[in-house]
This record gives structure tokens, C-alpha cells and sequence, in this order.
């Protein structure tokens, strides 16, 4: 009973040691001396019952079913409290999971694309689910185990996980609410990393520029689109051979130029890495083999020599990123390819890791390893089909062990070497993932296909990957796999602008994709929603900010606020940004308007304040192609700022607030703000923290922390205030002057400006109406 809301359950062999999860969780030393939970052990059958005191709701309970526990095959199945089950990743699926006897398999794997359903295992591994329970109370589920795993969900509601290893180690966290049972979560798994600033700006890459010329001419082509753009990526086509830490000499002639060049108008410059090392170079010539060999860090095969596969520069060996020597193998060919090429953060792809050849160029050997007594219903014929052999070695363990947690491994050195290498926050996007990845980097969702199905399947995706604690999300805007056409991409730009990672990627072999490739109604969607997207930054960062230091989600589903309300409880079209920003996208062809569900209490349309004028049921809204609906929810303020093309061009200009009043005319609202980018503002105390409210007719804010002097230099100039209905605004003072304002009584909308108000002062804003 580790905390008030946590509880740790521990099935374990007494008399042999095995393999555990080595990620860091915290050491409890003592029991909680109140908890919100019972539980109950029982031992014929054997078994527990983990039991909410408040409302004697039986949250899980294993007495049921049998229970198995042998070296290569653990069983144990628990009833559920409601079949409201969220979580268990990575997958492509409807958010709220189907219990029709449904096998989840979990084993991290590179299928080709993002093979839909629940019975396909992908990218990452997330063992964790969330509950929603019948009055709308939540728990969550972490059963800490790495190995290959298979679960069925089954009606009654109840759960069977079947391992091929390690131990049960259970994680209990009885929120009450959704929120908090991720909060809890990532107490334990770790809290997310606190992106730079300009990570949330948007960002163009594809597979196949195949030259610097051509990645110019698409940097170009938005600039004079006039679209924002942050950041720009290469692939593996602009390596020379797709050899790691190299560019091509020809084709990518004058890179290192570029990038500087790049940072000269603000904006930052990415690269994929992947984990498979070219062993075939000519001795002496090739350093990030060479040093993996000296320093002896690769993964081993069974005899103990460095196992070799295949990926895209031809035959490889792995790092093993477990190894002690990793990091300092990593960050010096990090470093020495920095020192040419000054990219700002990295993607680490393929790094499930994925394999061309099944195991190795020499298969494996014939263990049960490689052939277990059980196999769980994954993609492939085997554990090692297109990844490494199981009996491969690492530092830690056997591959059987440690294979879902190799991304995890590598996107924890690599950000500990790239904050070592650029003394600056930085981001790492691992497509393999496991829980507590978030701490150390960010994930997108992999080869999507260009479809309306996978555009409305991306929601889901990011909305899971927020459950488990891994913010910074998204989804390959427009497609990955064939050709967008220009209503899929104009509707997904205006989606994709919402995503907390907005990037825009594609394959070679689709043509281009860049809004302004794809021509004027693109262009127009992208332009239109990313303008919006950067004025929303700062409501964004401090949403961070919340994810760092409290280890809430940045997105969320409308169930996260509503949990009460059934009809919420399976809705993946629409999604919040925090408590406050309820985005609903078109996700079907041809359409000209779209039917989004609005939760009890008031919501207000973000472009012109109205009000939604009838709540708890769905409301067919307006969309044109260049129109996402964005609604903001009553008591909450939002603060925005004056957006232009870069976040490092936005970051300087004025700020305003959009306040939308509860019934009872309170607000409430906040804004973190820091440099952006220097490393660990928070726990350094470097930052600025801001709480904005309403009370009564007034506006005012306290100034929680001011430890960042960059603020000063930031003005607020316009307030608007949404939901003044059945009164007229007669005047309006800040700080006991009297102000420029205009009311609109027809919808209750009251706009003052220009206002000057130094951001980082306290002032007070009244309204007198009759
Ligand atoms: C697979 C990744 O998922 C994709 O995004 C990337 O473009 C290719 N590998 C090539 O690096």
C-alpha cells in the first residue's frame, strides 16, 4: 500500500531469482497510513481483490480463473469493475476497447504499416490500461512486465494476461478521477519531458527528398506560402549509403550550411537515426562501428559475438543500450556528427528494433527461447521474425526479456546525449515505446496510410500515448503510405494542427505532400489552422508544463472531464486540448458539416464567442475546408499570443486572453512561461508562472513565480470575455482607468484593446454592466 491512491502487488518466485523490468519506480519504504483502496488476499483460489473503500466497487479481482505461474507462461485473469477499458497499446483501435473476447497482443514490432485492429501488435508496448467504473470514478492497471504478452478481454467484464516471463508486478491507482489515475501513473513510470518551445511549432519532413535542393525548395515553398513552419527533417536519404552520423557528400552538399542557415531565421533542423550500425565498412573508415567494437557495447548473439541483421545500410549490429558504456559510446558519434551538421533533435526510427532478416543473417539457435511452449497471438511466425533472436544478449538480459524495451533504452541515452551535446532542450521521437518513455522523449504513430480511416484512427492513437504518459504525440499529417488527395489532406492539416506534435512526412513513392505541393486549398487550411495552432502556443506549453511537473495529459478524451456523463464515454472524433479546448475535426469525404458532442455546462465557439445553446446532446456545426471547429469551455481562460511564421518570431509578441465565464461568471487560467529551450527551467526556478481569474466582474492574476526576466519584455494587449449574456457593458477599467472596449450585446462578447499590460505584473480588470 505504497500511497493513499497506490497499490503495488508483487507475484514473485521466493526461492529463484528472475528477470525484472530494470526501469526506475519508486522505493516505497513504508506503508500509506490511509488508503482509498482495500485489499483483500485470498488463498484458496488464489488470489486478490483490490476493492474503492468509498464506493465498495470491485476494481479488480483475481480469484477467478486460475492462476499460472511457470518459467515460460504466467496466467492470471481478474474480473473488471465496467467494460469502460482504455489503454493497453500500442494499437490501432477505437479508443474505448472492444471486450468481445478480444486478444490484445503486446510484443513491439515494425509490421509493414499500421495494420488496424486490436489483435495487431505494433511500435510500442504499454501494459496499462485505464477503467472507467460505472458512477464515473477511474482506476488504472500497470502490470510492469516486458516480455512478449498476450491479454484477452473478455464480456463479463475481465481481463487474462498471459506472459512468457519475468514477474507480476501489479501497479494499482485508484484515481478517483481519469486524470489522476495518470497522474499517479507517471509517478511511478516517470513524468514527461518538458519540450522546447519551438518542438510545438510545426514541422516538415519526408522520405525521399533525396537531395539538399529539394529540402530547400520545400522549406521555400512555405515560406512563401506563408505558412509556419519550425522545424524541417531529413531521412535516412539524405545519410551517405544510409550509413548513421553521415550526409551525403553529393546530394547533400553544403547540409551543415543549411542548417545554420535554418537557425539564422529561427527555426531548428531534425534528422532520423536508426539503431542497426553498419558492420561492412572498410576497417578504420566508419567510427560509430569501429568505437561500438572497441568499446564493446553491441548486442551479443548466443556464442557471445555481436549479432549481425540486416536494415537499410545493408548488414548491421545493435548497440545495447543497457550497456554502461552506451551513452558515452552514443553521445561521442552524437557529438562528432553534431560538431558537422548542428541538428536540433533526432527520430529514432526502426528501433523495435526491426530486423530485414528473421533474428540474424544467421538465424537463431533452437532454444526454447526462440520456440517457447507458448506462443501469443502476435504478428509473425515467430518471437524473432523481423526483429533479433531471443536468445541475443544484452547487458541486462536476454532479448526474450528485454525486446520491448529497446526504444525505451535508446531514446533514454540518446536524450541524455543530445542535452549533453547542445546543452539545450532537445527532442527524441522513438517509435518504439514502453511506460516511462515519456520521461526521456516523445513518439509519432508510425506509416499511416493516406485514408480518412486512418486520419480518424490517429485521434485514438494520440489520445492513448497521452494516457501513457507520453504528451508529445502525432501522426504523419496527411498519409504516410499513398497519395493524399487534397480534401483528405486540406481536413487533416486543420486536425493536424491540434496534434501536440504537428508534423506533416511522407514515403517516397507517394507524391508530394507539403501543403503547398498539394496546391490553394491546402495551403489555405494549413495556413489558416497553424496560425491558430501558434497563437495557442503559450496554452499549450503550460499544458506541458502540467504533463512535467503533475503528469496530467495534454490531450484528452471529453470522458477525462466528463466522466460521469455515459455518453462521453466512447467518443474518439473530438478531443481536448487540457480542460479547456474541445477541437472537433471533419473526418468524413465530402462533408460540410460535422456533429460534435457537447457535455452539460458552456461552451463558446473560439472565433466568435457564441454560445453552444444546447449542451448534453450532439450539434451538427458548420465546417468548410478551411474551417476546424474549436470551442472553448466555459471557466477556463486561455492565453494566446500574436502568432507569425516561427515560434521564435512569435515568442516576442504581444499576448492576449480569451476568457469564457462559467454559469456562475468565474474563469480561471494560467500561463508558464521560460526562455524555451535552456535545460530544466522548472527545477531550476527559471520560469515565470501566472494564475489568471474571474471573480465577480473582475480579471486579475497572481504572479506565482517570477523567475524568468525574459518576460518582462511581453505585453498583454487585448482581452476578450465570452458568455456576459442578458447584460450591457456601460465600462470597462484595467487598473482603475477607464478602457477601450467594444461589447457586442447580440452574442455577450467584450473585447478590450489595446491594452499594454506588462505581462509579468499583476493588474485588475473590471466590467460594470446594467
Ligand atoms: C520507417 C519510418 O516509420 C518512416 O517514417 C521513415 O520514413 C522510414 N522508416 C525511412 O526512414
Amino acid at each position: 500500500m505504497e500511497t493513499e491512491t497506490r497499490l503495488h502487488v508483487k507475484i514473485y518466485d521466493a526461492s529463484h531469482e528472475r528477470y525484472e523490468v530494470p526501469i526506475p519506480t519508486p522505493i516505497v519504504k513504508e506503508k500509506a497510513s490511509s488508503t482509498h483502496y482495500h485489499f483483500v488476499y485470498t488463498k484458496y483460489p488464489f488470489g486478490f481483490s483490490v476493492i474503492r473503500q468509498s464506493s465498495g466497487t470491485v476494481l479488480f479481482n483475481s480469484t477467478v480463473g486460475g492462476f499460472i505461474f511457470s518459467d515460460q507462461f504466467i496466467q492470471m485473469s481478474a474480473l473488471l469493475s465496467s467494460s469502460n477499458v482504455y489503454g493497453l497499446g500500442e494499437h490501432v483501435a477505437p479508443l474505448k476497447l472492444s471486450l468481445d473476447w478480444q486478444l490484445v497482443p503486446l510484443f513491439a514490432v515494425d509490421s509493414y504499416g499500421t495494420p488496424e485492429g486490436l489483435n495487431h501488435n505494433l511500435y510500442g508496448t504499454h501494459p496499462f490500461y485505464l477503467n472507467v467504473e460505472e458512477d464515473g470514478q477511474a482506476n488504472g492497471v500497470l502490470l510492469l512486465n516486458s516480455n512478449a504478452m498476450e491479454i484477452s478481454l473478455q464480456p463479463t467484464p475481465a481481463i487474462t494476461y498471459r506472459t512468457l516471463g519475468g514477474i507480476l508486478d501489479f501497479y494499482f491507482f485508484t484515481g478517483p478521477t481519469p486524470d489522476k489515475v495518470i497522474q499517479q501513473y507517471t509517478e511511478v513510470v516517470g513524468r514527461p519531458h518538458m519540450p522546447p518551445y519551438w518542438a510545438l511549432g510545426f514541422h516538415l519532413s519526408r522520405y525521399g527528398y533525396n537531395s539538399l535542393n529539394a529540402t530547400a525548395a520545400a522549406v521555400k515553398r512555405m515560406i512563401d506560402a506563408d505558412i509556419p513552419q519550425d522545424v524541417q527533417w531529413n531521412d535516412i536519404d539524405a545519410m551517405h549509403n544510409h550509413l548513421d552520423f553521415t550526409y551525403d557528400p553529393k546530394r547533400f552538399d553544403g547540409l551543415p550550411v543549411f542548417v545554420d542557415d535554418l537557425h539564422k531565421v529561427g527555426m531548428r533542423y531534425l534528422l532520423i537515426q536508426d539503431p542497426g550500425i553498419s558492420n561492412s565498412q572498410p576497417a578504420g573508415s566508419y567510427p560509430p562501428y569501429d568505437d561500438a567494437v572497441k568499446m564493446d557495447v553491441l548486442i551479443k548473439n548466443a556464442s557471445g559475438l555481436p549479432l549481425v541483421g540486416k536494415v537499410w545500410p545493408g548488414t548491421t549490429v545493435f548497440p545495447d543500450f543497457f550497456h554502461p558504456m552506451a551513452e558515452t559510446y552514443w553521445e561521442k558519434n552524437l557529438k562528432d556528427f553534431h560538431d558537422k551538421v548542428a541538428f536540433d533533435g533526432l527520430l529514432i526510427d526502426m528501433n523495435e528494433i526491426s530486423n530485414f532478416v528473421n533474428g540474424s543473417i544467421h538465424g537463431c539457435p533452437n532454444s526454447t527461447l526462440e520456440y517457447p511452449p507458448y506462443m501469443p497471438h502476435i504478428d509473425g511466425t515467430h518471437l524473432y521474425s523481423r526483429t533479433i533472436c531471443m536468445t541475443a544478449k544484452t547487458n541486462v538480459s536476454t532479448q526474450y526479456n528485454v525486446h520491448n524495451l529497446y526504444g525505451y533504452s535508446e531514446a533514454k541515452v540518446t536524450m541524455t546525449a543530445l542535452e549533453n551535446v547542445r546543452k539545450k532542450r532537445s527532442i527524441v521521437i522513438s517509435r518504439s515505446t514502453f511506460p516511462g518513455s515519456g520521461a526521456h522523449g516523445s513518439h509519432w504513430l508510425g506509416d499511416n496510410n493516406s485514408t480518412w480511416t486512418d486520419m480518424s484512427a490517429s485521434i485514438s492513437g494520440i489520445l492513448a500515448m497521452n494516457m501513457f504518459g507520453i504528451p508529445l504525440v502525432g501522426a504523419d499529417i496527411c498519409g504516410f503510405h499513398g497519395n493524399a488527395t487534397v480534401e483528405l489532406c486540406a481536413r487533416w492539416s486543420a486536425l493536424g494542427a491540434f496534434y501536440p506534435l504537428s508534423f506533416n512526412h511522407n514515403t517516397p513513392s507517394s507524391v508530394a505532400q507539403d501543403p503547398p505541393s498539394l496546391g490553394p486549398a491546402v495551403v489555405n487550411a494549413s495556413r489558416t489552422a497553424l496560425l491558430i495552432r501558434y497563437s495557442l502556443l503559450p496554452t499549450l506549453y503550460t499544458l506541458f508544463h502540467k504533463a512535467h511537473v503533475k503528469g496530467s495529459t495534454v490531450v484528452r478524451p471529453l470522458f477525462f472531464e466528463f466522466p460521469t456523463d455515459n455518453n462521453t464515454w466512447s467518443i474518439d472524433t473530438q478531443f481536448l486540448w487540457g480542460r479547456s479546448l474541445l477541437i472537433t475535426p471533419v473526418l468524413q469525404e465530402n462533408a460540410s458539416a460535422v456533429v460534435g458532442y457537447f457535455p452539460r455546462g458552456r461552451w463558446f465557439d473560439f472565433y466568435t464567442g457564441d454560445e453552444v445553446s444546447l449542451t448534453s446532446q450532439n450539434v451538427s456545426l458548420k465546417a468548410s475546408i478551411a474551417h476546424i471547429n474549436l470551442h472553448v469551455r466555459g471557466g477556463h481562460i486561455l492565453v494566446t499570443q500574436t502568432p507569425n511564421r516561427t515560434t521564435t518570431a512569435t515568442r516576442v509578441n504581444p499576448l492576449g486572453l480569451v476568457v469564457a465565464l462559467d454559469v456562475d461568471g468565474t474563469a480561471n487560467g494560467s500561463l508558464f512561461w521560460d526562455d524555451g529551450e535552456s535545460l530544466d527551467t522548472y527545477e531550476k526556478g527559471e520560469y515565470t508562472l501566472i494564475e489568471y481569474k474571474v471573480e465577480q466582474t473582475n480579471l486579475t492574476c497572481d504572479i506565482i513565480k517570477s523567475g524568468y526576466n525574459g518576460t518582462a519584455a511581453l505585453i498583454i494587449d487585448r482581452i476578450h470575455v465570452f458568455g456576459l449574456n442578458d447584460m450591457t457593458v456601460q465600462t470597462v477599467t484595467v487598473n482603475g482607468q477607464k478602457a477601450v472596449f467594444l461589447y457586442n450585446s447580440s452574442n455577450g462578447v467584450l473585447s478590450v484593446s489595446p491594452l499594454k499590460l506588462p505581462v509579468d505584473k499583476v493588474f485588475v480588470m473590471k466590467w460594470m454592466a446594467t
